[in-house]
Formats: C-alpha cells, structure tokens, sequence
C-alpha cells in the first residue's frame, strides 16, 4: 500500500500546471505591449523616427494615421519566427519531452527579453523580437500539449485553459505596464519591454522543477519513470488502465518513423484540418486587431491618449475573467455550445460597431462621447465572447485531438497556422483600416458566420472522450470525417487499410 507521502501534493500539481501556463503569461505579455510600446513618442522618436514625424505632422485622418509598415513589422516579426520556431520545437518535444522545450523556450525568451530592453539600434531591437519569436514558438507548442497530458481527463479542458487564461493575465499586466510606464521619459519603453523577464525567469525556474508528462517519459521508452510520475500526479496507485493506454498509444507511435509524411495521410485529415483552422478562425475573429491596437483604434474614435490605454485596460481585465467562465463551463456544456454562442455574439457586436463608425466616423472629427463609450462598451462584448470560446480553444481542441504519433508534429501545424495568421493581422490592419475603414468590421463579421457553420457541421464534440480514443469515439462516428478514417496510401498511391489505427 503506497503512503500519501509517495505521491505529490496537490498544491504541487497544480503548481506544476501554473508553472506551464506561465508561458502562456509570456505569449500574453508579448502581445500586449507592442500596441503600447509602438505608441510611445520616445520610442518612435528613437527607432522610427520618420514615422514619429508623421503621426506629429500629417494630415489627420481618422483611419490612417498610425499606417506605416515599419512599425507593423516591429509587432508582426515576432510572429513570424514562432512560426519557423513551432517545427523545430514540434522534433525537440518529441524527442527530450515537454519540460525541456518550455526550459529552451524560457532561455530565448530572457535573451530577447535582454537585447529588446537594451536596444540602442533597429537591429539590437528586431533581433530581440525574434528570439522573443523562437522562445513562443517554443512554448506555445509545448503548454497546452504538456496541459492536455497532465491533466486528468474530466477537467482537461479547464486545466488546458489555464494556458489560455495566463496568456489573458500576461496582455493586462502588459496594458497595465503600458499605462503607468508611458509617463517616464526618455526610457519608459525599455522598462515595459524588459518586464517580461520576470516571467521568463520564472518559466526558466520552474522548469528544473516540474516533471515531465507520463505520456512523454512513456513514448521515450521510460516506462517505469512514466509510470511513477503517473501514480504521483493521479495521486493514487490505481492507474494501470491509463497506463496501458499510454503505452499502447505509445506502442503505435513508435510504428510511426516520420510523423509529418504519416500527418500526410487521410486518417490524419480530420485532427489537421480541425487543428489548423480553429487557429485560422480563431485570429479571423478580428481580435487581435484589439489585442494589438486597442488604443490606436480608441484614439481612432476620438480618445485622448490616456483615456484609451484605461479602456484597453478594461478590455484586458473583461479578457481574464471571461476565460474563467470558460474553465468553469468547457467540461460541462461541451466546446461546441461555447463556440457557437459566442460566434452569435461576437457576429452581432463586429456588425453594431461596424455600423456606428460607418454612419458616425468620419475622416476627420471624432465620435460624439456617447457612441464612443458604445463602442467601447461593444468591443467588451465581443472580447468576452472570445475570451470564453475561441479564444482558448483554439488551442485546447488541437492540443486533445491528435493521435500520440502525430501529436507534437500535428501541433506545430497548429501553432504555425495561428502564427501566420497572428502575423498577418498584425501586418495588414492597419492598413487595411486605413483602406476599408469601417467595413473592416463586417469583413471580420462575414468570417464569424463562416465559423459558426463550421462548427455545426464539421466540428464533433470531443468533452470527457480519451485523447487516445479519438479516433474511436470522435472522428469514426462523425458523417463527415469518418470517410477519412478507413484507408491510408501506400508509397505508389494506392490505398491501404490506416495500419496505425486499424
Ligand atoms: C490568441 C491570441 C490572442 C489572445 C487574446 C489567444 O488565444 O492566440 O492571438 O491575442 O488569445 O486573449
């Protein structure tokens, strides 16, 4: 009979699951400070200084007046090396486990962290960027998939949005931060970027502390350590029917030499089809185009300076404690009734605010102070329907979803795809509000109906099923993708029975 002492206790566990989510904190923290940063006089004035000359001096024009694709690359860079970064991360997680990737994560992060605050020229600071870049690449790609693991499968879903909440935690300190810190001159910006290696030391710490995913130890052959760490984290001895699952799921991965020709098959259409365009849907939401430029577009309507980094940070605290109603609700109602609401609201709140910058904002001039607030209170809505749907299960439905086999390599499609798609927005709105102007809202809208068929159709549930019994349970009883499910193709094309899962 094992004793209590034997196993961890359950403050550990949860401080190993808060741990892991800390690199959703850095995530966070990235996304929301550039927004701020970018708005800083002393910072265009030492890195753009063309643009701060601009903003002083152009034409005023409502929609285009912070359009520049200098500064936009400042913010998207970082993107675009996390989506290089997750393939690489994907073989690391494979092969030396979940810790040790969120520990490499941890080391770029506090490089980028120490060359961003540094920075005494473009290239010291764009450098900085992208390391910030690997280190997400790095992080995103292990959290949520070390948090499905270790979890245990009737609160999955809660524990996974942990990730989700700390990235919600890390844009308010970031909006935070921004706010108090735009007030010390000439260097305040370098105070709001170094701050994020408080959280990438803590990431660093803690990732000498926690243990591994059993599924982890398990799949790199050790199976008495895997089954120890099991027994510690269930905190019972009881837990021979999950291992077996494990190193059964093992077992077939280990069939599988290269995982991104086998994510190439029909049986692997539905998890990458499925994990790909949750993160593709999900940043068609339009929300980072708050995310990033909330008090660019709160100065769009007619808010002074201060007045829009507060409403930014009203939208950052509406953020956090609407994803607690998630973690609350996902085990319960089912991601399928979240993600549905939410498009229901987020479609009506892109099409109201559409409408009142369309009929009231003009080129030049402001909104009237109430159809601000309006809009303020209306982009609350939509950020609060996201905050407890897309929002985190973007990440949560990709990272329970895919066979062990195709698991790591299937995620960093995952991960990439939000990438792309995060640098993307991040590049292109401002110009395209400067270009579309209040239609850029229903263009937004339009997608949010595109998802919310999507999820009717093609989107099974997946709340209380095994991750190692999807194929199963999910994708063989659902209309549409368990055509996939029957046959793979050998090397000359010819179709074989899916050897894997048979
Ligand atoms: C998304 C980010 C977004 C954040 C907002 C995350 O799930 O991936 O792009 O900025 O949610 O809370």
């Amino acid at each position: 009979m094992a004793n209590d002492k034997q196993f961890y206790s359950k403050p550990f566990i949860v401080f190993c699951w808060l741990i892991a989510a800390v690199g959703g904190l850095m995530f966070g923290y990235d996304i929301g400070i550039s927004g701020g940063v970018t708005a800083m006089d002393d910072f265009l004035l030492k890195f753009f200084p063309a643009v701060y000359a601009k903003k002083r001096f152009a034409r005023e024009d409502n929609y285009c007046k912070f359009d520049d694709q200098r500064v936009q690359l400042f913010t998207s860079s970082l993107y675009l090396a996390a989506l290089v970064s997750s393939f690489f991360a994907s073989k690391v997680c494979t092969k030396y486990g979940r810790k040790q990737t969120m520990l490499v994560a941890s080391g770029f992060y506090l490089l980028g962290v120490a060359l961003n605050a540094a920075a005494n020229n473009l290239i010291m600071l764009i450098v900085g960027r992208i390391l910030l870049g690997f280190g997400v690449g790095f992080g995103n790609e292990a959290v949520p998939v070390f948090l499905s693991e270790i979890a245990p499968l009737n609160y999955r879903g809660a524990v996974n949005i942990l990730f989700q909440l700390f990235v919600t935690i890390g844009i308010l300190c970031a909006n935070l931060v921004n706010f108090f810190v735009s007030e010390y001159h000439p260097w305040g910006w370098r105070l709001a970027l170094g701050l994020a290696g408080v959280p990438a030391f803590m990431l660093f710490l803690g990732s000498f502390v926690i243990p591994d995913t059993p599924t982890s130890l398990i799949e790199r052959g050790q199976l008495q350590n895997g089954r120890t760490i099991l027994q510690k984290i269930r905190r019972t001895e009881e837990i021979d029917d999950e291992y077996n699952q494990i190193v059964h799921a093992s077992e077939l991965a280990h069939q599988v030499t290269n995982p991104f020709k086998k994510l190439a098959q029909p049986s692997s259409r539905p998890p990458l089809v499925i994990g790909m365009l949750m993160q593709v849907f999900q940043q068609f939401t339009g929300i980072n185009a708050i995310m990033f430029y909330a008090p660019v577009l709160f100065q769009t309507v007619g808010f002074k300076n201060d007045a829009s980094l507060l409403s930014s940070v009203i939208i950052g605290l509406v953020n956090v404690f609407s994803t607690l109603v998630s973690i609350k609700t996902v085990d319960k109602f089912g991601r399928r009734a979240l993600l549905l609401q939410a498009c229901c609201q987020m479609f009506i709140t892109q099409t109201v605010i559409g409408i009142i910058m369309l009929s009231d904002l003009k080129t030049t001039g402001s909104l009237g102070h109430v159809e601000a607030i309006v809009v303020v209170l209306l982009v609350c809505l939509f950020v609060m329907s996201f905050a407890w749907s897309w929002g985190p299960l973007g990440w949560l439905i990709p990272s329970e979803t895919f066979p062990l086999e195709t698991r790591t390599a299937g995620f960093a499609f995952a991960v990439s795809s939000n990438m792309f798609f995060t640098f993307v927005i991040a590049q292109a709105f401002l110009s395209m509000m400067c270009h579309m102007r209040a239609t850029i809202f229903f263009f937004f809208a339009a997608w949010i109906l595109v998802m919310g068929l999507f999820v009717v159709f093609f989107l099974p549930e997946t709340k209380n099923v095994p991750i190692d019994d999807m194929n199963e349970r999910v994708w063989k009883q659902h209309w549409f993708w368990k055509k996939y499910m029957d046959c793979d193709h050998d090397q000359n094309g010819h179709k074989v029975p899916n050897q894997i899962h048979p």
